[in-house]
């Protein structure tokens, strides 16, 4: 595969600063955002009040601890402009993500943010290796979703031709990177591996598509579902992240001669890593809840940010900024069987060390005579669809004791025919199936 690393003249001058320069700025920018949100959003004004501290405490990053969280409960307060620090007359565009239950959450975007965006998502197309006069197809959804205009708008940025596909339409997507032979794709994992058996099933050959890169995120998908998808496809594989109520995708993403975790750009959002039990500030490089603060957003400036997924803070490598470890999960899709803590992606990681197997699955949990039952539903892929029925057996047998010993739960492992496991048209994919009813 061809090197693509980035010739510094093309980075920002913020992408190879100093510590101290980042740093710099982030304090300059945190105060800033602070007095904004504490003049201009009611719900700031009373949370920092009710703890005590005030915009002028803050003097240097370690004072942010002393701010209290913002949770997904305080936007739902607030539905559904009550968090904007402008009046509705300078908010151009509103996203919302539409979330499980109850109201979706809304934000803004002022003229300033989009471009903000444009720029950070150019920058993630960048350390993926795209340039200016790629063209890149895109497959996130367009609409409320923040992926696919949060694509478009930086790729345009970047000076690349864009192809806005949006999600679905899987024979047409397949046509029109054939016809028009995009270098770059952007789109979820899952959707991905949906657009290659698309490409089988039509019988032509995804390797030897156009496709060079794929910028893939707003899903968990582990290393192992890189190796599978960059093998498929022959591409380079990056992981691009973000969410809608920190601005959407671009808060962080991978650069393609390291590929060793999304990029944090650290001058416009600021991480810390919590334990999601206590709220303790935990140690760079100790797993726990990833916790976001915006430093240079107007319409919806967010502070503290609890963002439930789990992840680590790593030192820099490409870029002078620090980097996360991919996303473990996220807090609120941790099953718990029978008191061991279960990420979706684990088991992905041992079903795709099976080459017979896709990398769709699904976990599914039901609870009989209140014990926790779990099966893992997988799926052979189409070229082993006549695998002998002994063969198939000893899949189960290997996938079910290594779920046992490396994870620490009694699984049973259903080994289905291609076709059997329900395809993500338009995004993110339904892994879990949780049929128990609520202690
Ligand atoms: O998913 C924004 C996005 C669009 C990111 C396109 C990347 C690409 P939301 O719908 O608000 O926004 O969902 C955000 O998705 O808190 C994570 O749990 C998950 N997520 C997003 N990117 C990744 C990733 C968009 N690269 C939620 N890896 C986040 C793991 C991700 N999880």
């Amino acid at each position: 595969m061809p090197n693509h690393t980035t010739p510094t003249d093309l980075l920002d001058p913020i992408e190879k600063a100093s510590r101290d320069e980042i740093t710099a700025l982030q304090v300059r920018r945190l105060k800033a955002t602070l007095e904004n949100v504490y003049q201009n959003v009611p719900h700031y004004r009373q949370a920092f009040d009710t703890a005590g501290v005030h915009p002028g405490d803050f003097k240097t990053l370690t004072d942010l601890a002393k701010f209290p969280f913002t949770t997904k409960k305080d936007l739902r307060a607030n539905y559904p402009f009550g968090m904007f620090a402008v009046p509705q007359s300078q908010v151009m565009r509103i996203h919302a993500s539409s979330g499980t239950t109850g109201k979706p959450t809304v934000v803004g975007y002022t003229a300033n943010d989009i471009s903000h965006w444009a720029d950070l998502v150019a920058r993630s197309i960048r350390a993926a290796g795209g340039r200016a006069g790629d063209m890149v197809h895109i497959s996130y959804g367009y609409g409320l979703f923040t992926g696919g205009l949060g694509a478009h708008y930086g790729a345009e940025r970047l000076g690349c031709t864009v192809i806005p596909m949006s999600g679905g339409q899987t024979e047409k997507q397949v046509q029109l990177i054939e016809d028009f032979k995009p270098r770059i794709i952007m789109v979820t994992p899952s959707y991905m591996q949906v657009i290659i058996e698309e490409y089988a099933r039509l019988g032509l050959d995804v390797k030897k598509s156009s496709l060079e890169i794929g910028i893939f995120g707003a899903e968990p998908w582990t290393n192992a579902m890189r190796r599978d998808i960059e093998a498929a496809a022959d591409i380079d594989a990056v992981d691009i992240y973000g969410l809608s109520e920190v601005m959407g995708p671009g808060v962080a993403s991978e650069c393609v001669e390291s590929k060793d975790g999304p990029v944090i750009w650290e001058d416009h959002f600021y991480p810390e890593i919590i334990n999601p039990v206590t709220g303790e500030l935990v140690a760079d490089g100790e797993e726990g809840e990833l916790v976001f603060t915006s430093l240079t957003k107007e319409a919806f400036p967010i502070i503290r940010y609890r963002t439930r997924d789990l992840t680590r803070l790593l030192p820099p490598t490409s870029r002078a900024f620090r980097r996360m470890g991919k996303i473990v999960g996220r807090s609120d899709d941790m099953l718990i069987i029978r008191g061991v803590n279960v990420f979706p992606t684990q088991i992905e990681e041992l079903v795709l060390d099976h080459p017979e197997l896709t990398a769709l699955y699904q976990v599914l949990v039901t609870r009989t005579s209140h014990l926790d039952e779990v099966e893992v539903l997988t799926e052979l892929q189409s070229s082993a669809a006549a695998l002998p029925a002994g063969q198939i057996a000893e899949i189960c047998v290997a996938l079910e004791s290594r779920i046992k010993n490396l994870i620490g739960i009694s699984a049973k492992v259903a080994v289905l025919m291609p076709g059997a496991i329900e395809r993500t048209q338009t995004g993110k994919s339904r892994r879990v199936i949780d049929k128990r009813v609520a202690p």
